[in-house]
């Protein structure tokens, strides 16, 4: 639970019995395994035998290995072809923003919904890159990176004309402030509403704790909860300087130094994410 009091808790818990039989639900074991998987070129056999056993995971990847942006005049029929074709970071980001999508029953067709997949799937590779350093699992750190703003994305899919509403309102301001205007608008904030979910989805504890605690960054007490914490800020900091957001990302450096991490660990991350992650970071908006 957060600082912010039992009683929003049970505002969260009220909204998703309201609201949470629509949610279908988070493949845990499916994105664990994803993201153990070491994405390097060695890594595609692997992989292709991961996607082949999940029937929704194949037919996306095929679906976008043979859409027109790839332009090939042969169909592309098997995972490892397509695996090929899409080239192993695009693949790994088709494979796991389309677990986090389909976990809350969305699409992509609304921009702020596209910016916080293209956000958590940033903060779930960096929450792997930087697991080993901090002492978290990788499975974990990715999984967790993954999943710290699920509770934002519901409200922007169960709730959508409030939630655009209030994202849109709440671009320019710090996470607090942001989190304050949900507790007005909802009664709870999206870091409650993600610790319930997860909970109901049976998630390891450890990986719903780091959940619940990642905005609180004075008292963060075990490995994960600070590995998600620093991912969501080096997300933030990567996506702010990609797109030229010279004043925000200046904050996020902040941050960041505030949480001792060394900046030769930042510009690493930081360097390697524009390097595997461009094409995504390039399609992100206004609001990580
Ligand atoms: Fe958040
Ligand atoms: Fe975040």
């Amino acid at each position: 639970m957060n600082n912010f009091g039992q009683a929003r808790s049970t505002a969260a818990k009220d909204w998703l019995d309201d609201n949470g039989d629509k949610l279908p639900g988070f493949n845990f074991s499916f994105t664990q395994t994803v993201g153990k998987i070491a994405w390097d070129k060695i890594a595609y056999d692997e992989l292709a035998k991961v996607i082949d056993t999940n029937l929704s995971c194949v037919a996306r990847v095929l679906q976008i290995a043979n859409s027109p942006f790839f332009g090939l005049n042969k169909r592309v029929a098997s995972v490892r072809d397509a695996l090929t074709v899409l080239g192993m970071a695009s693949a790994r980001n088709v494979i796991t923003s389309g677990c986090l999508l389909e976990s809350v029953g969305a699409t992509e067709d609304n921009h702020l919904i596209a910016d916080v997949v293209t956000h958590s799937v940033i903060a779930g590779s960096v929450a792997k890159m930087i697991a080993s350093t901090f002492n978290a699992g990788e499975g974990h750190a990715f999984t967790a990176g993954l999943l710290h703003d699920v509770g934002k994305l519901t409200l922007l899919v169960r709730a959508p004309q409030e939630a655009n509403g209030l994202y849109k309102a709440t671009e320019q301001m710090t996470d607090k402030q942001m989190m304050y205007s949900e507790v007005g608008l909802f009664g709870f904030d999206h870091a409650e509403l993600a610790t319930e979910m997860l909970h109901r989805w049976r998630l390891p504890m450890e990986i719903v704790d780091a959940v619940a605690s990642y905005h609180q960054y004075e008292s963060l007490k075990e490995p994960l909860q600070r590995v998600v914490c620093i991912a969501d800020c080096m997300a933030q900091y990567v996506q702010h300087t990609h797109a030229d957001r010279a004043e925000a990302a200046a904050t996020k450096r902040s941050h960041l130094d505030a949480l001792d991490v060394p900046g030769s660990l930042i510009d690493g991350v930081c360097e390697r994410v524009v390097r595997e992650l461009g094409k995504q970071l390039s399609y992100s908006g206004e609001n990580p």
